[in-house]
């Protein structure tokens, strides 16, 4: 049985606007999904007959990694609520890139990775399958995943599942934990892990210590109502289209969001939180708020350093910078939401269990 989990993630800054190209920052938080594979007579999910059209995510990744492997039960679990902005298709995209990695193992060529699917080569990673050249050797369970891969993968399917529009944030974030910052430039002060384009964009993803960080949390409030992102990135295309000076708001939370980044750094967390709640007016103005988001967002902004909405709007979340959990929670439960508490940077992508690995060697 294998077993991988991955971190849902917070937008602190930049959501919508990162998709054309501005910066952004989320992180990692302490809600996760779990996927566990299997060997089974028959493909099933969650003990039901396995329908790829339900589960988009995991059979683009299935024909990625998994082509002419033989049937798994496969079991999602986790406490990510789904549709919420919170991450959890990146989340089970990562989980599930990680766990059916595990299962097959990597062939290596010459100490490297034979099948080429690797973040550091430029090339048509998103169109996969890849095509398997003869490598030396196998390498096996949890040795063989990689941070990259998953993350690369989840984003691939994230594209496909959003009509070709959608950014590495989400995916990187729950591939590899912490804090992530995407710019349009490598920042020299931040840690540059790779740079992704698609469609004529380009994001150069780079990672953030905040392990200094400790006397704040995010509270999480949840409205309740499932809002697709690739609804709301829609929404947001189109008014662009319709009217093309709203491009200025999206500039706008770019400016923010290097404010944010700014505050991030220097441990400013009351600059961070006047940032936050800045760049919700200007989603609110992109059209990506609604009643209940403002209701609960108005509910915590007393108690907290900033509040605003979280991934992609219209429903979902909001976060608020608190510190003082306990009662902004309280605030956000009392005007209608239910919350999660997460502290800013969880760790990332993880292999639970490698027990039994491979479930199948496609390299004989
Ligand atoms: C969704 O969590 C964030 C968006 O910016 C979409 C994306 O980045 O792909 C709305």
């Amino acid at each position: 049985m294998v077993q991988a989990s991955a971190p849902g993630k917070c937008i602190l800054f930049g959501e919508h606007a990162v998709v054309y190209g501005q910066p952004a920052v989320a992180v990692a938080i302490d809600q996760r999904m779990s996927v566990e594979l299997s060997l089974s007579n028959d493909w099933r999910i969650d003990g039901m007959s396995f329908h790829p059209d339900r589960h988009p995510h995991v059979e683009a990744l299935k024909q990625r990694l998994w082509d002419l492997g033989p049937a798994l039960s496969i079991k999602i679990s986790g406490n990510i609520p789904p549709a919420s902005g919170l991450g959890s298709s990146a989340a089970l995209s990562v989980a599930a890139s990680a766990a059916l990695r595990c299962a097959r193992g990597r062939q290596m060529v010459d100490d490297d990775w034979a099948e080429g699917w690797t973040a550091a080569r430029p090339g048509s990673i998103y169109d996969g399958p890849w095509t398997s050249s003869k490598g030396d050797s196998v390498v096996n369970g949890a040795d063989c995943v990689d941070e990259d891969e998953c993350a690369i993968l989840a984003h691939a399917v994230e594209a496909y599942a959003q009509g070709g529009r959608a950014s590495p944030l989400d995916s990187s974030a729950c591939a590899h934990g912490g804090c992530i910052v995407l710019s349009d430039k490598i920042e020299d002060n931040l840690n540059w892990i790779y740079t992704r384009s698609l469609n004529g964009v380009s994001w150069h993803v780079h990672s953030v210590d905040l392990s200094n960080i400790d006397d704040v949390w995010l509270v999480i409030g949840s409205t309740g109502i499932h809002a697709p992102t690739s609804e709301q990135v829609e929404k947001v295309a189109n008014l662009i289209k319709e009217q093309p000076g709203k491009m200025r708001e999206i500039e706008t939370i770019g400016i923010v969001s290097r404010r944010g980044i700014a505050a991030l750094m220097s441990g400013d967390m009351e600059s961070v939180g006047r940032a936050m709640s800045e760049n919700h007016l200007l989603l609110r103005s992109l059209g990506v708020s609604c009643p209940e988001l403002e209701v609960l967002i108005s509910a915590a902004a007393p108690s907290s350093l900033g509040v605003k909405l979280t991934g992609a709007g219209g429903g979902g979340c909001m976060i608020a910078l608190t510190r003082n959990p306990k009662m902004t929670s309280e605030a956000i439960e009392l005007a209608g939401g239910r919350t999660l508490i997460s502290k800013l940077a969880s760790d990332g992508m993880k292999i639970d269990n490698d027990g039994g690995t491979p479930l199948w060697n496609p390299y004989e």
